[in-house]
Order: structure tokens, then C-alpha cells, then sequence
């Protein structure tokens, strides 16, 4: 991993030991506050455009003007702190995609809430394997085979999904958690603003909803410098070798799995999430 830090077994980009530390023992969350928690590659720059266009009831300005790392901001990475100080006029969403167990401990007795975001993950793989591509902050992919090992064992930045998703959902059920997927977004989008909205209490007409809708879509999120990663550094964002906004469609492992990887991935996910208790709806495929 060329610039990721170690922290308690795991490795995490963009950031040091104390900001990891600062996430986890210190910050202090309100009740009133959002969290978008995500592993990486299911949905989390989608989540920050939703949350910022429901906030601006439809009204792109805030989208159009502010990047999303600003808008909704990381808590585990660098410069957090002074970030934090910053938000005093508004209501603070953040994102995360710290798996539960380094998750701010502040969070267990606060109201505030948990929107997690997850995705088919198969799915993931692919993304997190093109990413990796454009990552100067990750390990170069030498190709889709090795990538898929290191992805089932959990060798990657952030740690195992498997875990991950495991260690969020046993706040399944809890009132200041919705669970989500990226699947559901693509398929009734409506219907899962609404469902968002109803969970953070924000109220939004039929027009502020289309609004919010056209903003949110790819096509609008590719074009949007404030929402398309464009404005990162090339020292850590290598674009000429991939996009962020890569396809933005459900079902491409497809194109990129064998049927032996699919097989074995099939095996290592019924080992895994044997005991999750909660109906994953990608188990059959
Ligand atoms: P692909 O690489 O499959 O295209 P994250 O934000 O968690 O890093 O996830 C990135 C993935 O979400 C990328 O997937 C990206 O294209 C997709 N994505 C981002 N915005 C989207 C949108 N508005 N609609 C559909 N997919 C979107």
C-alpha cells in the first residue's frame, strides 16, 4: 500500500493516527447530526449529493458551488478537526467509511442517525478494482484475479466488506439506523428520497423532489466538477487512467467475473454472512 497508515490492523488513505483517533475517541456527535457510512465503492459520493440537495430542498447551488468533501465531509481523514469548527450554521452530515468498531464512540448514546449505504458486492469489487486504478493512495491493481483474493480476504484499505456490513447491521432495526442500497437507489429512486427524507425529518414537495432527482442523476453528478473528484490533486488522483464517475450502472461484475470467480465468491459469501441474521437481497445472484 504505498500511502495509507496503519491503524489497529487496518489501513486507511488520506489520513494519520491521530485523525483516526481524533474520529473515534473525540468527536463529539449531536443528536441532530447525519451520517452517510459506506465501504468505499457502494454509494457514498451519491449519498453526499442526496443529503445536500434534500438539505438545499432541490436547489443545486450548495451542490454546484462547494465540493462534496466539504459539503459532507469525511470524519476520518485528515484536517477533520478544524473542518468540524467550521459547520456552525447548519446541520452537520458526514460521511464515514470507518467500519463500526472505530466508529466515534460518541455515537452509541446520541440520537443522531445512520444512513448506511450498501451495495452488491460483486459490484463493489469492480468499482474498488477500477479505483484503485486512479488511487495514487492504494496499491496499483496488477489485475482483476489478484485484486478479487485480496478483496474476499479482506487485504484491501478499509478492511473486509464482509465485516464491514456485518459490524454496521447489527444496528439493524435501532430508529437512527436506515439501511439502504445502492440498488434501491437505482431502482426507485423516488421512493428512496422519501423514505431518506421521512428518516432525518426534512419534508420536501414534489417539485423540490424532481429538483433533487435531476441533481442526483450521473449524468448531472458527472458533469459537476463539486461532485466528480475532478478537483483532486492529480499527485493523488490519477484521471487519465480511469473517472470516479466511472458507469454508475448495477450488474457489471458481470462483464468482469468468470464463472469460476462468481462460484467461489458465491461460497465465501455464504461462509460469511452465514450468521448475519438479516435477509441480504444479493444472495441469490
Ligand atoms: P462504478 O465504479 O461502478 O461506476 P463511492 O462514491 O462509494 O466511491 O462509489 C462510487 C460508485 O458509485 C461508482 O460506481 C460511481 O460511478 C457510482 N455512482 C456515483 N454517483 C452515482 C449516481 N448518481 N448514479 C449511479 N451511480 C453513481
Amino acid at each position: 500500500m504505498t500511502e495509507c497508515v496503519e491503524y489497529k490492523g487496518y489501513r486507511f488513505p488520506a489520513t494519520t493516527v491521530k485523525d483516526l483517533e481524533f474520529a473515534e475517541n473525540e468527536l463529539q456527535v449531536l443528536d441532530d447530526d447525519v451520517f452517510n457510512v459506506t465501504y468505499p465503492k457502494s454509494g457514498t459520493t451519491w449519498m453526499i449529493e442526496i443529503l445536500s440537495l434534500i438539505h438545499s430542498n432541490g436547489d443545486p447551488t450548495w451542490s454546484q458551488e462547494v465540493p462534496n468533501w466539504d459539503r459532507v465531509p469525511w470524519i476520518e481523514v485528515q484536517g477533520t478537526e478544524e473542518k468540524l469548527k467550521k459547520i456552525q450554521d447548519r446541520r452537520r452530515y458526514f460521511s464515514s467509511h470507518l467500519p463500526r468498531q472505530f466508529f466515534c464512540k460518541s455515537f452509541t448514546n446520541s440520537k443522531a442517525k445512520v444512513i448506511y449505504t450498501a451495495r452488491h458486492p460483486k459490484d463493489v469489487a469492480v468499482s474498488f478494482y477500477h479505483f484503485s486504478k486512479i488511487n495514487k493512495l492504494f496499491e496499483y491493481p496488477e489485475n482483476f484475479d489478484l485484486f478479487l483474493k485480496n478483496f474476499l480476504s479482506g487485504n484491501l484499505p478499509y478492511g473486509s466488506w464482509f465485516d464491514h456490513v456485518k459490524g454496521w447491521l447489527e444496528l439493524a432495526g435501532k430508529d437512527n439506523f436506515l439501511f439502504n442500497t445502492y440498488e434501491d437507489l437505482q431502482k426507485d429512486l423516488r421512493g428512496s428520497l422519501k423514505r431518506i427524507c421521512t428518516f432525518i425529518g426534512k419534508e420536501l414537495d414534489e417539485a423540490a423532489l424532481d429538483a433533487v432527482m435531476e441533481n442526483v442523476s450521473f449524468k448531472t453528478m458527472k458533469d459537476n466538477r463539486m461532485a466528480n473528484f475532478s478537483l483532486v490533486p492529480e499527485r493523488i488522483m490519477d484521471l487519465t487512467k480511469g473517472q470516479f464517475m466511472r458507469k454508475g450502472i448495477s450488474g457489471d461484475w458481470k462483464n468482469h467475473f468468470t464463472v469460476a470467480q462468481s462460484e467461489y465468491f458465491d461460497k465465501v459469501f455464504k461462509e460469511k454472512m452465514a450468521d448475519i441474521g438479516v435477509k441480504l437481497p444479493w444472495e441469490e445472484n
